[in-house]
């Protein structure tokens, strides 16, 4: 079943993913085009363009994707300077025997590639990250800044309300091939070189025509530590329906012991294109959807778990 499932902040892409699904494109350039005017749109805060900067005042974004016919994938991490990061990480899995660049090494491909270079942080992010090292970071401290040590003021950022954001899309295309895509800034205000679940292939992301595809938001420390999109995946292979795997990887996440407060969204489809999202410790979770006969997305309101 042909299905675009996005989660709340995809909106921005949803018309362009509509459209590239309605002109019987791959799942995979459905997801590519849902997810770039996300990461353009300076107001989703937590992806690409305007995206939270780190500790240091620097934009690093993530991002994969992976095509569900062949399990070939490819990611970025920590890239500075592309607003494109969902590109990028295509190119990875097109080009290169590798699926995951990180920092340089990652810029320094997306150059060779042509990928679009740009300004990511905007005045608004930055002036949000000085307010916050203000508040945050006592004088004698802020004067040495960035020679400090800077690991407590990380945990000073592991806030649920900022260590939230990316986007997701999962695809179903009319030859009944699947696609996932997820990007994002990480975390606002995190360590420098933070990944999060985002560009980590079975944490953020997974997809496989045969069983269905999973992508989450939220606290991606916690689905790495889970490999939640896999484990959706695998549950599904093991015969659960949709649902039952999100609540297996859910009771997963739960059992993890948390030091820091934060929840996880859960975005699934199974083999067929059934829908489900499971918000994980996160209330008033929406997400986009669009199948074939709808005129216009749908907006849905997240299960709980
Ligand atoms: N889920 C996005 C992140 O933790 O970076």
């Amino acid at each position: 079943m042909r299905i675009v499932l996005a989660n709340s902040v995809g909106s921005v892409g949803m018309p362009a993913a509509v459209e590239a699904i309605q002109s019987d494109r791959p799942a995979l350039d459905v997801v590519e085009l849902g997810i770039r005017p996300v990461e353009l749109d300076p107001g989703v805060r937590s992806v690409g363009v305007g995206g939270w900067p780190n500790l240091l005042g620097e934009v690093e974004l993530d991002a994969s994707i992976m095509d569900g016919r062949t399990l070939r994938t490819g990611a970025v991490g920590a890239l500075r300077g592309y607003v494109h990061p969902i590109s990028v990480a295509r190119r990875v899995m097109e080009e290169l025997p590798h699926v995951l660049l990180v920092g340089d090494g990652a810029a320094r491909f997306a150059a060779e590639c042509g990928a679009e270079a740009g300004e990511t942080l905007t005045e608004e992010a930055r002036v949000e990250w000085e307010q916050w090292l203000e508040r945050h970071i006592p004088a004698d401290v802020w004067k040495r800044w960035p020679d400090v040590p800077l690991a407590a003021w990380a945990r000073l950022t592991a806030d649920p309300e900022t260590a939230a954001g990316t986007t997701t899309f999962l695809v179903q295309d009319g030859r009944g091939d699947i696609a996932a895509g997820v990007s994002t800034c990480g975390w606002a205000f995190k360590y420098p070189g933070r990944l999060g679940d985002s560009p980590i292939i079975g944490a953020g992301g997974y997809a496989d025509n045969r069983y269905g595809a999973a992508a989450c938001t939220g606290m991606g420390e916690l689905a790495i530590r889970a490999s939640t999109a896999r484990s959706v995946v695998l549950y599904m292979k093991m015969g659960m329906t949709v649902e039952e795997a999100c609540r297996e990887a859910a009771d997963d996440l739960r059992s993890l012991d948390r030091r820091y407060r934060g929840g996880v969204t859960i975005h699934a489809i199974d083999a067929e294109g059934r829908p489900y999202v499971l918000a994980v410790d996160r209330d008033d979770v929406t997400y986009w959807v669009w199948t074939e006969g709808m005129e216009v997305p749908e907006r849905r309101e997240a299960d709980r778990a």
